[in-house]
């Protein structure tokens, strides 16, 4: 290691890498309050601006640091995060906060970031996890779930006693980064006082004393009137919105179409909290992520957001999704989502910024640099602008104005504002595009400068070496006015761009004119205030701009394609950043040096006083071809002689599942303990040579269907029943097959074996409490012989053991899951060269390659499908024995899957094993290796264990 590089890592360390204020490694203890308008650290208004990140969607825990820094760098300073019970425990009493499991690590990379963290441990989370983030042997625990009842008490209450210690040692009031703790989750039909209360007690009894929380949905008002005070009741309690639906297949058309996005105030004591606010969807009718983005978009997030700050006050929320991941493994609940969890973040699945995540920035630095005021305000009165809605909220101490300019419509809207405020009363020209919004302010502290009012944006102010900086914006080619006042005329040079500049001594006004076109600067000196280097410029030039505090003052860096901390050493400004491509770097800092990465940048001072460099970008990447692929058939078990002798018998006639069986024997997999994935069924009987159809019924989850054969025969496939399928009188039976027996298959009074393989997409969510959703069963829920009464006589095999890397929720039991044929070390030199052609049933496909990237950049790998997902047959993707993708016209829209660094061995030898369920005899397309972003920098990523 070279000597700047451990002197950079010592600054790190010892400034924690986080803001001033914020948490850090060394940081002390805080106290943590709140009251109507905000919650507080130490006394301090803290403006929370949180970003939803799910660890357990990102098996990676080098990357969680990327992630986090990013998040950091568009402005945020908070996570929210869930703790999914599921993932933590395969079986009653066992957990592991190991390795990919790791959140005591995740919360200190939190603190090294310098994020708050909302934690959020359920036990209920949604968050479309397999059963909501219940564990599926839960289904076998009696008393309803999300109540007080006993037997799930118990159970919860060991989860939290595992996870609570945890969280409580990472508490802000403990020097570490946990702000608030979030109880269950949009808990709003079928609730249980008790329950609710016990959740806070259980906590409070394991050290958790920052304020406590809960995310309503649906109708907030009825909640608070029942749980405002007396049991159950939270401190502060959070609202969940969706205004834009999930309806990504219209998102050129939807707008607003779930209502206004304004966070409802559901107690008087306490701040108004956006605890899920729409940053994201799920992609429910398959239009792929890029639309949900889309849906989700820069012109929502202006429109609702700015709407949503000033209209209702909120003074904390959280997007939800800032980062959505990875469904790996049997991750997802199979009824909205499938593999990826983009979620159509502003941070894509293969974690690549995004111009969404551009909006992000140019808000979250405004909000970061107004927080002082905008945490303490009331709503004001409202300047006009005709064709346009306003709104203002004011600051009643230091009077600073706060303006929503918005425009409902969708053509382009030029007005005059008409604005009155302790300044005086202005005329100012405004012109919005259609379903824009801006939040401008008036009367309000700049830095040393007083800004009487603007009609460009604020992006950030910093003082930088004794002056004012300031970054101010609107959209490109748009006109904008900026009102300073000064007791005297000052001097005024532009350095940059067309601005002009007029004087009104008896007011004392300074007024600069411009069109935001590109960057103007100028330069404001004398009159009794500090410099002022007024930064002027269009979206994408705000955007351009990075800000991060050092022990010597903030810094603003342009040029790079992220910042992820800077830090003051000995004159110089260390800088950790990211670059595309090659060119110009400008660092505003009252450094005289500048490094980037350890590596010192030589610099020239700008006559706009920053400090101007070149970087490199990085290296180009060649990726392998996947060839050398070998094929191995599968499905042993179809055949009659197979020794299922090891098998679990399933005999049993009696379930706590309220779904009554179709037939007896109880088939339910979670009953004989097989809750992940596919399972295998062989039933016996003796024929009677009368059989003219198996008749069957397996539940599956949505994108599911399992295969049948008879006595080694294939009889067809078919779709297995999903949520809405329930035994309700009325309802049809659930995923029903009838499979013809061929002619002469069966002999009279010889012993016949039916083979059934089904899979098990994931367990549904308990969104409304029901026990009939959660534990509604997966596998074989019926089965009998037209023709025949003769019994069956059955047994199951699942999953073989828990994987103790990977989890429980890695593999199902397919023959050569529970084989090992996933794994890197698997012996397949034998297996013959792949031809691709599959009969029905499972096939496997393996090979691997080298990679040998470049170090000291981020190169994102994804596996690359071409055209669409076809039908007939899944495939099934593990990456050094992880399951990171399914791939097939039945499970969705998804062709590319993200190989995380870390799982991808990025220097050295990997291994991609496919397991290929084919419903009918074909052909089977393979994948390719493609890069998703290279960007030089990065964080350092080590190879999973
Ligand atoms: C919310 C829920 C989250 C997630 C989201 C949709 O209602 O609280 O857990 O399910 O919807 O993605």
């Amino acid at each position: 290691m070279r000597l700047s590089r451990i002197l950079l890592v010592l600054a790190l360390v010892l400034a924690g890498g986080g803001l001033a204020g914020a948490p850090s490694v060394a940081a002390p203890r805080h106290r943590v309050g709140y009251d109507a308008h905000s919650v507080t650290v130490d006394g301090r208004r803290v403006l929370v601006q949180a970003a939803e990140f799910h660890y357990f969607r990102l098996p990676s825990p080098d990357l969680w640091r990327d992630i986090l820094e990013k998040e950091k760098a568009a402005g945020f300073n908070a996570i929210s995060v869930y703790f999914d019970w599921a993932f933590h425990s395969p079986a009653p009493g066992v957990y592991d906060f190991t390795g990919v499991r790791d959140v005591d690590r995740l919360l200190r990379t939190a603190e090294q970031a310098g994020l708050y963290v909302i934690a959020r441990p359920g036990p209920y989370i949604n968050a479309e996890t397999s059963g909501g983030g219940f564990p599926a042997w839960l289904k076998l625990v009696p008393g309803r779930a999300r109540s007080s009842a006993p037997g799930y008490t118990a159970a919860y209450r060991d989860w939290l006693g595992h996870l609570n210690p945890i969280i409580a040692r990472h508490q802000v009031t403990r020097g570490g980064s946990v702000l608030l703790y979030n109880v269950e989750n949009e808990y709003a039909v079928n609730t249980d006082a008790a329950y609710m209360q016990d959740l806070q007690d259980v906590a409070r009894a394991a050290g958790i004393d920052v304020p406590i929380t809960t995310n309503l949905c649906c109708d907030a008002g009825s909640w608070s009137s029942t749980w405002g005070s007396g049991p159950g009741a939270v401190q502060i309690p959070g609202v969940d919105d969706y205004p834009q639906s999930f309806d990504c297949g219209n998102a050129a058309t939807v707008w607003g179409p779930w209502g206004a996005g304004l966070t409802e105030r559901v107690r008087d004591d306490a701040p108004v909290f956006a605890a899920e606010y729409q940053a994201g969807a799920i992609d429910v009718n398959n239009a792929g992520y890029d639309a949900c983005r889309e849906l989700t978009g820069v012109a929502y997030t202006r429109f609702f957001q700015k709407g949503n700050l000033i209209l209702s006050g909120a003074t904390a929320f959280n997007y939800y999704m800032g980062f959505g991941g990875t469904n790996w493994g049997w991750l997802p609940q199979p009824n909205d989502v499938y593999t990826s969890y983009d979620y159509g973040a502003a941070i894509t699945e293969a974690r690549q910024l995004t111009a969404k995540y551009d909006e992000y920035k140019r808000q979250g630095y405004f909000l970061h640099a107004v927080a002082g005021s905008l945490t303490r305000t009331d709503p004001a009165t409202a300047p006009s602008a005709a064709g346009l809605e306003t709104a203002a909220r004011a600051n009643p101490a230091d009077g600073a104005q706060f303006v929503l300019v918005r425009n409902p419509g969708t053509a382009d809207v030029t007005s005059t504002l008409d604005w009155g405020m302790p300044d005086g009363h202005y005329l100012l020209p405004v012109t919005l595009t259609g379903h824009d919004a801006k939040v401008l302010v008036g009367g309000y502290a700049l830095g040393g400068q007083r800004l009487v009012a603007s009609t460009s944006e604020i992006l950030t102010h910093e003082t930088i070496g004794g002056r004012d900086v300031a970054v101010l914006y609107g959209n490109d080619g748009t006109p904008g006015t900026t009102i300073l006042r000064y007791a005297a005329a000052p001097r005024v040079t532009v350095l940059a761009g067309r601005v002009t500049s007029a004087f009104d001594p008896a007011a004392g006004d300074l007024r600069l004119d411009y069109r935001h076109t590109g960057l103007a600067r100028v330069l404001i000196q004398g009159a009794g205030r500090r410099p002022l280097l007024l930064l002027l410029g269009t979206d994408a030039a705000a955007a351009s701009f990075w800000r991060a505090d050092t022990a010597a003052g903030p810094v603003l860096v342009r040029g790079t394609d992220l910042l992820r901390s800077a830090t003051a050493v000995a004159g110089a400004v260390a800088l950790r950043a990211d670059t595309a491509a090659a060119g110009p770097v400008e660092v505003f800092t009252a450094a005289s040096a500048v490094t980037v990465d350890g590596d010192g940048v030589a610099t020239r001072r700008t006559t706009s006083g920053s400090l101007l460099g070149h970087l490199p970008g990085p290296e180009r990447v060649t990726l392998p071809a996947l060839t050398g692929w070998r094929q191995h058939a599968e499905t042993p078990e179809a055949a009659p002689g197979f020794d299922d002798s090891g098998w679990t018998i399933a005999g049993k006639t009696t379930s706590l599942s309220p779904f009554v069986p179709v037939t007896l024997p109880v088939l339910f997999s979670d009953e004989y303990g097989f809750h992940t994935g596919d399972v295998w069924y062989r039933g016996r009987f003796t024929a009677t040579g009368a059989e003219t159809a198996v008749d069957l019924n397996a539940i599956t989850g949505k994108r599911g269907n399992y295969l049948v054969w008879l006595n080694g025969r294939y009889l067809g496939s078919a779709a297995g029943g999903v949520e809405a399928d329930s035994d309700a009188p009325g309802n049809p039976r659930p995923g029903p097959g009838t499979f013809p027996v061929p002619a002469g298959l069966l002999d009279p009074g010889a012993p016949a074996v039916l083979s059934v393989l089904v899979q098990n997409m994931g367990h549904n969510d308990d969104w409304t409490a029901e026990d009939t959703r959660f534990r509604q069963p997966r596998g074989l829920v019926g089965a009998r012989l037209d023709g025949s009464a003769a019994p069956i006589t059955w047994r199951i095999q699942g999953t073989a053991k828990v994987d103790p890397v990977r989890g429980g929720l890695n593999t199902g039991g397919l023959y050569g899951e529970r084989a090992g044929w996933t794994l890197p070390g698997h012996p397949d030199r034998d297996w013959p060269s792949a031809t691709m052609t599959v009969p029905a049933g499972v096939t496997w496909l393996r090979t691997g390659f080298r990679l040998d990237l470049p170090a000291g950049q981020d190169t994102s790998v994804v596996l690359r499908f071409d055209g669409t997902p076809p039908a007939g047959y899944r495939e099934i993707v593990y990456l050094n024995g992880w399951q990171l993708g399914q791939y097939g016209a039945d499970l969705g829209p998804q062709t590319d899957f993200v190989l995380p660094a870390g799982l991808l061995r990025q220097a050295g030898a990997n291994t991609l094993a496919v397991a290929v369920i084919a419903t009918t005899p074909g052909t089977v397309a393979t994948p390719h290796l493609a890069v998703a972003g290279v960007r030089r920098g990065g964080v350092p990523v080590r190879d999973v264990p």
